[in-house]
């Protein structure tokens, strides 16, 4: 009887957690580039912008004075002659930057900023910035509707749609309150309107996001605190309107993890909430494959870090910069992983 009961304890709680497939050993690697120039950097944006060139935006600096300034910062990085530039800098210091490419342009739709000069609470400002890298200048171009302000949202272009789901309305750094949100919006940059769109089927903040066959998804993250730690899969169907659950989840819970597609793959790379490292970091390198509905596991991040954006260029994901530590400690420390005989 106890063991019957134990038993079904297990295959209820169980089905949560997916196995995944191990890869052969060469089927990826880890190579470090240079390191980002100026200052370590995490909780910023990061963008594909062409095949040669990513930028990160705003984030926060190194601690000083038991705080961690939110930057104005913006600086591109060229893949083939792998330097980093500064270009103009952000009208107001953000860091979780809700950050899209969209022919040509860089728009930030929300994000995380100070209130009050205070350096331990953040809540989400709604201002929208679009960069225009031609003339190197950052324009205002509104705000997200009223309610619906949110920074570390999960974000996903589609023609020339941004979606943003869920993400943060605020956080107390001093115990860890998180205000995490389910609200879904987008914007059209061609026709300047925002759309409300049905909630995310739970809250979610620091979560993975992939768009793949006109199909938004968002991967783990977390909900109202670092150590809790989410491993669903949520799947947004932009032509039907209407989110599905029950998908496959990650072998491994985790919270403000990188991310990356490689053609119907959604590498979630890193991420903070561990219980089982010193650092609190996860090394952990996983991949959702959305044609198979299935997880493969590939080799772990070189140098592991959480609170960084992957970009995804060609067969590689960059993860420019990151935490290292559980919360704080910002690095410079660049490098990509690169699938190779998929
Ligand atoms: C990157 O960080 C390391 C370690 O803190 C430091 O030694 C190095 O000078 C930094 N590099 C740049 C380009 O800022
Ligand atoms: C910011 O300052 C205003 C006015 O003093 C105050 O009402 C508000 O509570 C402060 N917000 C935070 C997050 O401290
Ligand atoms: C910050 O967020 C809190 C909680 O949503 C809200 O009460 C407060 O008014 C916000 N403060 C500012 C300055 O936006
Ligand atoms: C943040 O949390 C601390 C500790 O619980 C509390 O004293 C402070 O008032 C909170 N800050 C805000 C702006 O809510
Ligand atoms: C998360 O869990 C770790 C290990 O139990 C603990 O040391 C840490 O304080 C927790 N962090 C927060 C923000 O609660």
């Amino acid at each position: 009887m106890f063991l019957r009961a134990l038993l079904t304890f297990f295959l209820l709680t169980e089905p949560f957690s997916s196995a995944a497939i191990k890869p052969r050993e060469d089927a990826g690697s880890w190579m470090a580039v240079g390191p980002i120039a100026v200052e370590p950097r995490q909780e910023h944006g990061a963008v594909k912008f062409d095949d040669d060139t990513i930028y990160i935006i705003g984030g926060i600096y190194p601690e000083t004075d038991g705080t961690f300034p939110t930057v104005t910062t913006v600086q591109k990085y060229s893949i083939s002659t792998n330097i980093w530039t500064s270009v103009a800098s952000l009208p107001i210091p953000l860091n979780h930057p809700n950050s899209a490419v969209i022919n040509g342009k860089i728009y930030v739709l929300g994000s995380l900023t100070t209130v009050n000069s205070s350096t331990t609470f953040w809540n989400a400002t709604g201002a929208c910035f679009e960069y225009d890298p031609s003339s190197n200048t950052w324009t205002t171009i509104g705000e997200l509707p009223e309610g619906r302000w949110t920074g570390s949202a999960a974000v996903g272009v589609s023609g020339s749609t941004v979606y943003l789901a869920g993400g943060l309305a605020n956080t107390n750094l001093t115990d860890d309150e998180e205000g995490t949100i389910s609200i879904f919006t987008s914007y059209n940059v061609a026709t300047k309107h925002f759309a409300v769109l049905p909630d995310m089927p739970e809250p979610r903040d620091h979560a993975g996001v992939g768009l793949v066959d006109n199909k938004l998804y968002v991967l783990g993250g977390r909900a109202y605190g670092h150590n809790n730690t989410k491993n669903t899969v949520f799947s947004y169907d932009i032509e039907g309107n209407y989110w599905t659950t029950g998908l496959a989840s990650m072998p491994t819970a985790r919270g403000g993890c990188a991310s990356g597609v490689i053609g119907t793959q959604i590498f979630i790379i890193g991420g903070e909430g561990d219980q089982d490292t010193a650092s609190g970091v996860f090394p952990q390198n996983q991949a959702y494959d959305t044609r198979t509905n299935t997880w493969t596991e590939y080799k772990e991040m070189d140098i592991p870090r959480h609170g960084t954006a992957g970009v995804a260029v060609g067969n590689k994901v960059f993860i420019p910069g990151g935490g290292l530590h559980e919360g704080g400690l910002p690095t410079n420390y660049t490098s990509y992983f690169q699938l190779l005989h998929h």
